[in-house]
């Protein structure tokens, strides 16, 4: 039995029986040619947006694939190819360095590259899959496939990688295209009210302004185990939203392209006065609610048992079913 306590942010003291790591495409294969590869299996990246119920009966995998390469430059921008096992703020920082604009609200964003595009992730008006080209994968057979962005089925926090009959597809390598001219994205939230503090913004005050406003509403999973945002937002129709405001006037809300607009649950959990709060071993976290933690020595269930009080709680309050964003694994 292998423990995966430092593979799961949450903290969760669980085991799997296999554990298999690889550090290039080469390796990969020769896995699955020798037998390696058995099922069940699960993939994983830095554990960061997962929630393990119990053991894993099955093997759990994980690449080392690293490296971050120049793969084209032109005058407006660069192309890089990445490594799946590369620390995503690694590369973030390795850009803002480089002075490549497009990555930097998407700070301190925990996990690796390779399931940042599985996950399409997403933060302060930026979500990956608009700086992403392409997707290399190997499946479970050993089979290179590399997916155009257009091909990964990217809405938020989705692709096609998170559907079930593609869990067995394994991201190897992103390519990003990155901006060398000089652009931001500033008008989510408190960023520019942030940036007044200075005289005008830079690559690495930007990337200074998202860490210090995730720092103060995210809690380090290092001192108290958790996987950032455990619910997604939720989309509603806008007639649904009209009757919310009748009563809630000041509900916030993001309109999207197609006249649906999303609800941000961590702004309801709180209404339902959950911030804060306990049950057992997990808390909603009291700087953001949309957060569940771990206390210390919480088992996958404790944290389910909060979760499950939490959606009833918004679901009779608001009439809206709120999904989890974390990736609960209960077989194997
Ligand atoms: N709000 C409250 N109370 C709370 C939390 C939020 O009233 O306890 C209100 C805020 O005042 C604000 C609104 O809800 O009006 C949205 O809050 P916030 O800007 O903190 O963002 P969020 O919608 O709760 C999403 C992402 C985060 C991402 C932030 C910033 C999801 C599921 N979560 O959270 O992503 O960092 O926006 O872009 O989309 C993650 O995915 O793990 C994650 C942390």
């Amino acid at each position: 039995m292998y423990s995966l306590l430092s593979h799961n942010t949450f903290g969760i003291d669980v085991k799997a029986t296999r554990f298999l790591e690889y550090a290039s495409v080469g390796e990969l294969k020769q896995l699955i040619v020798q037998g390696a590869v058995t099922t069940p299996f699960l993939h994983i990246g830095g554990g960061s947006n997962l929630l393990f119920a119990k053991d894993y009966d099955g093997l759990v995998l994980h690449s080392r694939i690293e490296g971050i390469e120049v793969i084209e430059e032109t005058e407006q921008s660069v192309s890089v190819r990445v490594g799946a096992g590369v620390i995503w703020d690694d590369f973030v920082a390795w850009c803002v360095k480089n002075e490549w604009y497009g990555v930097e609200n998407l700070s301190l964003i925990p996990g690796e590259v390779g399931a940042s595009a599985v996950q399409n992730i997403g933060a302060y008006g930026v979500e990956v899959k608009d700086l992403i080209t392409e997707v290399e994968t190997v499946n479970f057979k050993g089979q290179e496939r590399v997916y155009s962005v257009d091909e990964c089925g990217y809405s938020y926090r989705n692709s096609v990688f998170k559907h079930t009959e593609n869990k067995t597809v394994f991201v190897t390598y992103v390519h990003f295209r990155l901006s060398k001219k000089e652009y931001y994205t500033l008008d989510y939230g408190t960023i520019l009210q942030e940036l007044e503090k200075y005289s005008k913004p830079t690559l690495a005050i930007v990337r200074k302004v998202i860490i210090n406003i995730r720092e103060s509403k995210l809690p380090d999973p290092k001192v108290m185990g958790n996987a950032g945002s455990f619910f997604m937002n939720p989309i509603v129709s806008r007639e649904k939203l009209e009757v919310l405001q009748q009563e809630y006037p000041q509900i916030p809300y993001y309109e999207l392209n197609d006249g649906s607009v999303k609800i941000p649950a961590g702004w309801m959990i709180d209404q339902c006065g959950w911030k804060g709060k306990t049950l057992g071993p997990a808390a909603v976290h009291d700087k953001q609610a949309l957060v569940l933690v771990n206390r210390g020595g919480a088992k996958g269930s404790d944290i389910i048992a909060l979760s499950d009080a939490v959606r009833t709680s918004v679901f009779q309050k608001f009439g809206i079913d709120i999904n989890p964003e974390v990736y609960i694994i209960d077989n194997g």
